[in-house]
């Protein structure tokens, strides 16, 4: 049943991987919007947060997925940035998830921030999956979109199959060097032991339906250990960016991973010298599925549980600081979360 999921903290889902192999594209296709075609050089600068709910999810899995198999309100996507001069943010991005996607391109293989990427997920100990993206380059493809995989894989000829087939086992054998044992994911039982493998395209969407489909079957077992966490403590955060935003000044840009962030609440946000300890003048919420990046229309809401992306808006945030802690107070005194958020 479906009566706590108001209480379980959202998934937080990183999307790593190296420049141009189709993060921002894959998110595109799972929010419907076409956030990469505005970025400057289309390349991806900062990381981003993007609500998906559990029925946009399953409705785009389809028949893969039974919605009432999941207790899940959704799932947070956190997009990062694959240039390899952002080394700092696909780190940042690495250490908030719970869960992630690499995203390799088919055709290219393991690429220098591929690697990076594997280095995070290893250190952090988050359970990955990989998305072997832009199936639908193959020569010979024969497109079938939105589809389920194993679909699409019917409608190819032995010819296309066969050249998709090498691809994915050199990925798989690169899996291996890596120190991972991978397979293709319809072969996995236990995801944590073992890395499933999903070919899919963000351009014409087949695959995504099974990629969902087992991001959703990972968060359900990881939840059942670790995210039934309570989330009506006070609320922790990471500042993804500090923007200027009319009418309210320095605002930042935050996911909150832990707890609930209210209106009004004192918070101490990690600042260029020092915390910075101020209150909350409004929590503005991006709508569901819009990245908060891009987005230009929030809500003011009263309150925020993790797992989620609020812009927060307060006074004296300008000296606030990209990938720094933010932290309620509640009950505890403004001294204590000064030196917890110090000792970060
Ligand atoms: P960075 O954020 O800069 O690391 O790149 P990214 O991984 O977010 O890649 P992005 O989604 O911006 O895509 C890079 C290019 O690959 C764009 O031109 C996309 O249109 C193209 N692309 C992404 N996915 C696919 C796919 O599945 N098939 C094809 N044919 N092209 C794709
Ligand atoms: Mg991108």
């Amino acid at each position: 049943d479906h009566t706590h999921a108001d209480t379980l903290r959202t998934p937080i889902v990183a999307v790593l991987g190296h420049v141009d192999h189709g993060k921002t594209s894959l998110l595109d296709t799972i929010r419907g919007s076409a956030v990469s075609e505005g970025e400057a050089g289309a390349i991806t600068q900062h990381i981003g947060a993007t609500d998906i709910p559990l029925d946009t999810i399953s409705g785009m899995a389809g028949e893969l997925i039974d919605p009432s198999d999941f207790d899940l309100p959704g799932l947070l996507f956190i997009d990062t940035p694959g240039h390899h001069s952002f080394s700092t943010l696909r780190a940042r991005g690495g250490a908030l998830a719970d869960i992630a996607v690499l995203v390799v391109d088919v055709n290219d293989g393991f690429q220098p921030q591929t690697e990076e990427a594997i280095d995070i997920l290893r250190r952090t100990g988050t359970p990955f999956v990989v998305a072997a993206n832009k199936v639908d380059t193959t020569p010979g493809w024969n497109p079938q979109d939105g589809e389920p995989i194993q679909r699409s894989m019917d409608a190819q000829s032995e010819r296309a199959k066969s050249m998709l087939d090498e691809n994915l086992y050199e990925i798989i054998g690169q899996l291996s060097d890596a120190g991972f044992s991978a397979d293709l994911y319809w072969r996995v039982q236990d995801f944590q032991k073992n890395i499933g493998v999903v070919p899919l395209s963000a351009l014409t969407g087949e695959g995504v339906p099974d990629l969902l489909t087992v991001l959703m079957g990972l968060s359900q077992r990881f939840m059942k250990e670790e995210m039934a966490i309570d989330v009506t403590g006070p609320g922790e955060g990471t500042v993804l960016e500090v923007k200027d935003e009319r009418g309210f000044g320095a605002t930042v840009d935050t996911v909150v991973y832990d707890g609930v962030i209210r209106n009004g609440d004192t918070v101490v946000v990690g600042g260029q010298d020092e915390p910075i300890v101020t209150e909350i003048r409004a929590l503005l919420r991006p709508r569901p599925l819009a990245e908060i990046r891009t987005e230009k229309e929030f809500e003011k809401v009263g309150e925020v549980a993790a797992a989620a992306g609020v812009k927060i808006a307060a006074p004296d945030l300008d000296q606030a600081m990209a990938g720094a802690p933010v932290r309620v107070v509640r009950d505890r005194t403004v001294d204590q979360v000064v030196e917890e958020v110090k000792a970060e």
